[in-house]
């Protein structure tokens, strides 16, 4: 693992991840993904897809719009309660979030976010401004993390809507549907993935807190009474599919809530957290959400949202696991675990070395000489037998050290060398392994093949 500012610059550098409106001096904690980054991001996700979804009778897929009656915001709990407690340094007007304040004084997790406990606590803590050292804060007031906007051309309280925060809500509305359409039994799952967005406080540690990112959500529906079994399956679902992804179980851990800490829907949750390299962090939660948003949502629409039990003859309410990862924050943490830097005569060598299916260049081209039509010719041959099956990367930008330097700092698992002797002795082209650095010979009429053996997709 290195730091954050040496994987900041790599991400950059490589073509991952930009600031975002650069030339326009950034809009803070924005950020743009570039080639690399858009791959390496859609492959999270398609295995997510491809692991929770495609590969699952028990589940199903959605993609709802982000933009939702507000009536669904009321019913779920977020317009009431989904905020942060603010406080204002009186001094140098800086914004924090008190709890922030007092887990850093504390060396704690989490403390508990009523208001008035928390106002009592920074004055009893003698808590002072990071920015300042003042010790003289407002008193905490409530944030709605949601974007508001407006619907329409009339800016007037009938036409105010907002982003969604969660992904999760677009489920529970379009419960029914599923149901009806898809006549699945219980227990069973629907899954979206899609952006969100959060007016954070203090967004940072690069992609780790932003205000717009994606989420992987699923709504799991078991019946009551089963739910804690449940539970603790997509627990080890999650951790499996972590570590599939390259993620080392030591970096990982499983963290339950307190009584305090919960949300209002949730009567049990747990964070899987990653060990960044500032500390411990939330990569994803599970949370037990019981049949909290489905009865509001049936209360608030008017609309029964209930599951026909053949078996017992009767309508019941599910419960209902609800697993939910950020795509941005799981692939900084991959980004983090995957990096490795070596000596490699007298030289340094950086590599990432993510499992072969998540890379987003699969095989690189690298003709020896650039200058050299047959070579030139034979290295295009190779491209286009390779490239409508794997990412392939044609480079002949540099010295052949350097194009594996470079492939190696991006995660290339193989590189395919042409040089003389493929084209005047034996059409045999040079494989080198990113991970031993070991080269072998193969005939390029067995190029093809021998990826499809050394190259598993999922
Ligand atoms: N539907 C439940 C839910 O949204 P959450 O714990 O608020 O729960 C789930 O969010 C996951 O979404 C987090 O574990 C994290 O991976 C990601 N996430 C939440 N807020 C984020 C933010 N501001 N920036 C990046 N990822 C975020």
């Amino acid at each position: 693992m290195t730091d954050l500012k040496t994987l900041v610059s790599l991400a950059k550098r490589r073509g991952f991840v930009f600031q975002g409106s650069e030339i326009y001096g950034g809009l803070s904690n924005t950020w743009d993904f570039g080639p690399l980054g858009v791959s390496l991001k859609n492959t999270i996700k398609n295995l997510f897809w491809h692991k929770m979804v495609t590969t699952r009778q028990d589940m199903f897929g959605l993609d709802s719009a982000i933009l939702m009656n507000p009536r669904v915001w009321e019913a779920s709990g977020h317009l009431g309660n989904f905020t942060d407690p603010l406080v204002d340094c009186k001094n140098c007007k800086e914004r924090f979030r008190a709890d922030d304040l007092l887990e850093q004084k504390l060396q704690k997790d989490k403390i508990p976010a009523e208001a008035e406990l928390l106002n009592k606590m920074l004055k009893e803590m003698n808590i002072t401004c990071p920015s300042c050292g003042a010790s003289d804060f407002t008193e905490v007031r409530r944030f709605n993390l949601m974007f508001k906007t407006f619907a329409g051309v009339v800016e007037d309280k009938a036409n105010e809507i907002y982003l969604r925060p969660e992904t999760a809500q677009g489920i529970f509305v379009n419960f029914n549907n599923i149901v009806n359409s898809s006549r699945p039994k219980l227990p069973f799952g629907i899954a979206q993935i899609g952006k969100s967005f959060r007016n954070e406080i203090t967004p940072g540690n690069f992609i780790f807190r932003t205000r717009e990112f994606e989420q992987m959500e699923i709504e799991y529906f078991v019946f009551p009474g089963t739910e804690n079994q449940y539970f603790d399956s997509w627990i080890n679902e999650f951790m499996n599919f972590l570590t599939s992804l390259g993620i080392s179980k030591e970096n990982l851990r499983i963290r339950e809530h307190s009584k305090e800490e919960l949300s209002h829907y949730s009567n049990r949750t747990c964070d899987i957290e990653y060990n960044f390299p500032w500390g411990w962090g939330e990569l994803m939660g599970i949370a037990s959400r019981t049949d909290y948003d489905l009865k509001r949502h049936s209360e608030y629409s008017g609309v029964e949202l209930k599951y026909f039990d053949p078996y017992t003859n009767t309508h019941i309410t599910p419960y209902v696991i609800e697993p939910s990862c950020g795509v941005e924050r799981l692939l900084l943490a991959i980004m983090f675990d995957c990096y490795y830097e070596e000596t490699v005569k007298d030289e340094k060598r950086v590599v990432l070395r993510f499992p072969i299916n998540l890379s987003p260049i699969k095989v690189a081209i690298l003709p020896l000489k650039k200058n050299e039509p047959r070579i030139v010719e034979k290295a295009k041959e190779i491209f286009k037998i390779i490239s409508p099956y794997f990412a392939v990367q044609y480079d002949d930008t540099g010295s052949i050290g350097k194009l594996y330097r470079r492939q190696d700092e991006i995660g290339t698992p193989f590189c395919v060398t042409i040089d003389f002797q493929t084209v005047e002795q034996d059409d045999t082209v040079t494989v080198r392994d990113r991970d031993s650095m070991q080269q072998e010979r193969i005939k390029v009429g067995e190029l093809l093949n021998y990826f499809k053996n050394k190259i598993n997709l999922f």
